[in-house]
């Protein structure tokens, strides 16, 4: 494709500006209108993550796609402003409270086994039913019990937010001037403001109660103080960072179901191991947070899942000052890519990339060849919460079903905010 085909191409599917060159190749650099480079070398990586942090916040691009949902939150802040908000939050995500919140992950896999027998014979397309899954989880454990907190109306406006404002184009990561058309860009703004203020009423209802027994992520952060300042969240705050929470949270760890869904159902002797080790171990027909350390085989189906289709496809960053990746020079105001799902395809660091082996995870990779949660002090708040909600619902979701193919209807791969399949996951499920 000429240059102008592919631009238009990729205003659909980012994907495509991931040449194959990318999957072979430590990095690939090029110019069109800015400098810009795709980074698959696992040093470089670490030089932009960890060591040179600084020099490579969160590209433009990123920031002015999310700052209308949630505004300066723990996911868009850099500097000071984000490193309170991090340390405030990062109790909210330990072992322990991981642990505590999992009878809601549990619920929610149970309740989903029941749609699914309940739907009879018929193919399913799962990417929808897991979004309902982790939409329950995440605005269970966010606003457990709020009256004020109308979960239809939050999904429906952050699912608007995400189909709308998430169709980054080519144009954006490679920060084509401001000038050049960017169809499809019309913010939901009406549904984000509503959102906004339903999340501000179930704020202002809380803290005219007592916390529960089990206290939930937004009693947590409410409770949150950096430990240095001792500073803690504004009303305001607090609310942009339960949206972020609910925005990171739910599609990402849908999408890890829907592809392990996908990767069994064409691999029938994975997903009897699966099914084996999930009946051996489950005491009753849900898994609890406690099955989780005991289902190894099920966290590796996921940890290749999350290597083939990583729901957070690429990230992006722009350099504030010279720097060198892979003895390549990079100059102030340079795109960095870290194309995480060529990464993930690499051929200098996985052996057969492109195939489904969960055995392959006996033997952990280079740390900065496997980047599904990011790395360095950015790396994601949420991946434990996250990790432990896909083995609690994939180990319930094969004790209890087998899932086998819809003929004609593979997905296709598209990135548009985050790793999606085009059309959907349909897969027949059948009770064993
Ligand atoms: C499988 C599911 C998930 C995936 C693949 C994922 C992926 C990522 C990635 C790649 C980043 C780093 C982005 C960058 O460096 O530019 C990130 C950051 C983040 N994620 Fe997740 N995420 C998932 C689940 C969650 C959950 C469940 C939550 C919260 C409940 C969450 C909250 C966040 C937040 C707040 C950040 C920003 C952290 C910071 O900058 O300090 N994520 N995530």
């Amino acid at each position: 494709m000429g240059l102008w085909a592919s631009l238009q191409a990729t205003r659909q599917n980012v994907l495509s500006i991931i040449p194959d060159l990318a999957t072979r190749q430590p990095m690939v650099s090029g110019k069109t209108g800015k400098r810009w480079h795709m980074v698959m070398d696992p040093g470089a990586i670490r030089r932009m993550l960890l060591e040179n942090l600084d020099n490579y916040p969160k590209s433009l691009v990123t920031k002015n796609l999310l700052r209308p949902a949630i505004g300066d939150s723990l996911f868009i802040a850099e500097g000071a402003h984000w490193r309170w908000q991090r340390r405030a939050a990062a109790p909210v995500f330990s072992h322990r409270n991981v642990m505590n919140l999992s009878p809601v992950m549990s619920q929610a896999a149970a309740r989903s086994v029941d749609r699914i027998r309940a739907s009879g014979p018929a193919a399913i397309d799962f990417l929808d039913e897991m979004v309902s899954v982790t939409f329950d989880v995440i605005s269970d454990v966010t606003f457990s019990g709020d009256s004020a907190f109308d979960r239809d109306g939050v999904h429906r406006a952050i699912d608007a937010y995400i189909a709308e404002a998430g169709k980054v184009s080519l144009f954006d990561i490679l920060g084509m001037p401001d000038w050049v058309p960017r169809p499809g860009r019309a913010f939901h703004a009406g549904g984000v403001a509503q959102m906004k203020r339903m999340a501000d009423r179930a704020i202002a209802d809380r803290a005219q109660r007592a916390p529960g027994d089990v206290p939930d992520l937004m009693d947590l952060l409410l409770a949150g103080e950096d430990p240095e300042t001792q500073r803690r969240m504004s009303p305001s705050e607090l609310r942009d960072n339960l949206l972020t929470f609910i925005v990171a949270g739910h599609e990402t760890t849908a999408l890890t179901l829907a592809w392990s869904l996908y990767l069994l159902a064409f691999d029938q002797d994975a997903q009897d191991r699966a099914r084996a080790e999930a009946q051996a171990v489950l005491n009753g027909p849900t898994a609890s947070g406690a099955d989780v350390a005991r289902l190894p085989y099920i966290r590796k189906v996921i940890d290749e899942a999350l290597r083939l289709y990583p729901p957070a496809g690429m990230v992006s960053r722009t350099a504030m000052g010279p720097d060198t990746l892979c003895g390549r020079e990079i100059r102030r105001g340079d795109t960095v890519i870290l194309p995480i799902y060529a990464l993930h395809r690499h051929h200098m660091l996985y052996d057969d990339p492109n195939r489904f082996h969960p055995d392959r995870w006996d033997r952990k990779p280079d740390r900065y060849a496997y980047l599904p949660f990011g790395d360095g002090p950015r790396i994601c708040i949420g991946a434990s919460f996250a990790l432990q909600e896909a083995v609690i619902t994939l180990a319930t979701l094969v004790a209890n079903l087998r899932f086998t193919p819809v003929q004609g209807r593979d997905p296709a791969p598209v990135m548009i905010l985050t790793l999606r399949p085009q059309g959907g996951v349909w897969l027949n499920a059948a009770p064993v």
